[in-house]
């Protein structure tokens, strides 16, 4: 065995020997690594984990010392048998003990949503000093309640990002701040009209499909062809709000052409009520060319509602997100709307907006475009050898397509990969219509999987799909 997917918590209490010895144990226990399973030697574990050598020491000997491994001479450190260990575990479980360590459910070695983002190269220290700063006496107000709408500094830093990197232009008036996209659409359909029909793309983001469904709002689906979605089916439905991501599609990672973008605006502007909500989710991140404009950026109408978010550019755990309103929506939110309190703590946004003031966020972001273009690369060289797939959505985003021609169907794809323990996701999943596509597509995230894995994790699944590396 030459590698571990054991993810290490740098910011934890917890010392990393520890949490790499109970990761191990716990998989001897599950019965994941099996007597005389032979352990990655320290220096291979000390790279891919980006720690030392004297840390995974501590825990291997640990783990010798309580009986899990033993050391053989030159040879390296292996699994000892467990009989007595799971004696005791049945024992404790028939006794209905709390105490003691439970198997725990088949954790995927590597998971492939395409939410995920890198979390070795976060700033850790960074962010934990400006969080901290905002739990310090001097900045009580941070304990209480905020603005609704959000803080005004955070909303006054992106307007100043979205001006400078998606050309976005807008008061901090017209930014509401809430906790991910999902919450703000919540709120902005109360701005409409109960009999409003919207327009998704199909494929495209399923929660909001969901959302929609859930306050039993009729939503239509749009087709997406390879350029995005397209005027002829919007003008043949009954739509009055589309919903789009025309700067990366989700999830095929296709860019709306300026062709297009135009005539959804001219659409949108033939009608009072009508509106198009663009969700710029993570176009931040593009690997060839100039980034691409915003839809919001050509809107002379005020007729584009943009919503952006913080989980690819930043964290998704922080639970950031912003919508900005053409100014005529502002009045009516300010009537319907405004007496919600921010769904944001405001520790993590005063935190945020004191990161981006200091240029510390377009730093990290100028990082993280580094690691995640490194990944991409290995991507891409490792489907080079791999003739049976096609891939989409490359140029940008942090996940890609795969449109696989080996024969054999959706489910079977996702179940081959389940029996190795990994995690994909089918484009079923994002698709209101049912289409049986004789190629199915699985959406691959990337940026969760540790750069040294990476290429690893990979051959595993198409090993998986029963393909052969060409040369
Ligand atoms: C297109 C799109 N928009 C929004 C989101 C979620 O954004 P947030 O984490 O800010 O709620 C996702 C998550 O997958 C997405 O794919």
């Amino acid at each position: 065995m030459d590698y571990l997917a054991c993810e290490l918590l740098r910011d934890s209490d917890v010392p990393l020997y520890e949490q790499l010895y109970d990761y191990i144990k716990g998989e001897i226990t599950v019965g994941r690594l099996l007597e005389g399973d032979k352990l990655p030697s320290k220096r291979k574990l000390a790279t891919l984990l980006k720690i030392s050598q004297n840390t995974i020491q501590t825990a291997y000997e640990q783990l010798e010392a309580e009986g899990y491994i033993e050391v053989q001479a030159r040879r390296g450190y292996f699994i000892l048998p467990l009989t007595d260990l799971e004696y005791i575990e049945s024992k404790m479980k028939n006794e209905g003990s709390t105490v003691g360590v439970y198997p725990k459910e088949q954790t995927a070695i590597y998971d492939f949503h395409p939410s995920q983002i890198d979390t070795v190269h976060f700033p850790y220290d960074k962010w934990r000093k400006y969080v901290k700063q905002h739990i310090e006496p001097v900045h009580q107000s941070s304990l209480l309640l905020g603005e609704n709408q959000g803080e005004l500094d955070l909303r006054q830093e992106i307007a100043q990002y979205l001006y400078h990197s998606r050309g976005v232009t807008c008061k901090p008036e017209q930014i509401v701040i809430g906790a991910g996209v999902e919450v703000l659409l919540q709120q902005l359909i109360f701005l409409f009209d109960k009999n409003t029909v919207y327009g998704v793309e199909d494929p495209g983001y399923h929660l909001m499909m969901k959302i929609l469904h859930n306050y039993g709002y009729e939503v239509y689906p749009l087709l997406v062809d390879r350029q995005g979605v397209d005027i002829h089916a919007i003008k043949k439905s009954p739509i009055d709000i589309l919903y789009t991501t025309p700067s990366h599609h989700f999830p095929y990672g296709t860019v709306l052409p300026i062709q297009r973008r135009q005539q959804l605006l001219n659409w949108a502007a033939e009608k009072d009520d009508r509106y198009i909500i663009e969700d710029d989710y993570d176009s931040e991140f593009r690997y060839n060319g100039k980034t691409i404009p915003s839809l919001q950026s050509m809107d002379r109408g005020e007729k584009v509602i943009y919503l952006g978010s913080f989980s690819k550019s930043f964290i998704p755990s922080l639970r950031i997100s912003y919508m900005v309103l053409p100014k005529p929506l502002v009045k009516s939110y300010k009537e319907k709307l405004s007496f919600y309190h921010c769904t944001v703590s405001r520790i993590d946004q005063n935190a945020l907006s004191g990161f981006m003031k200091d240029g510390e966020f377009e730093k990290h972001l100028n990082r993280m475009k580094k690691v995640y273009r490194r990944k991409v690369e290995i991507v891409l060289n490792v489907l080079k050898s791999f003739p049976q797939l096609e891939v989409m959505g490359e140029s940008s985003g942090l996940h890609v397509v795969l449109i696989v021609k080996n024969g054999m169907n959706e489910s079977e794809l996702v179940a081959r990969a389940k029996r190795e323990r990994l995690k994909i996701y089918p484009l079923s999943n994002y698709s209101i219509i049912r289409r049986d596509d004789k190629e199915p597509q699985i959406i691959l995230g990337f940026a969760g999987i540790i750069e040294e894995q990476l290429e690893h994790s990979l051959k595993a699944l198409f090993k998986a799909w029963g393909m052969d590396e060409i040369d």
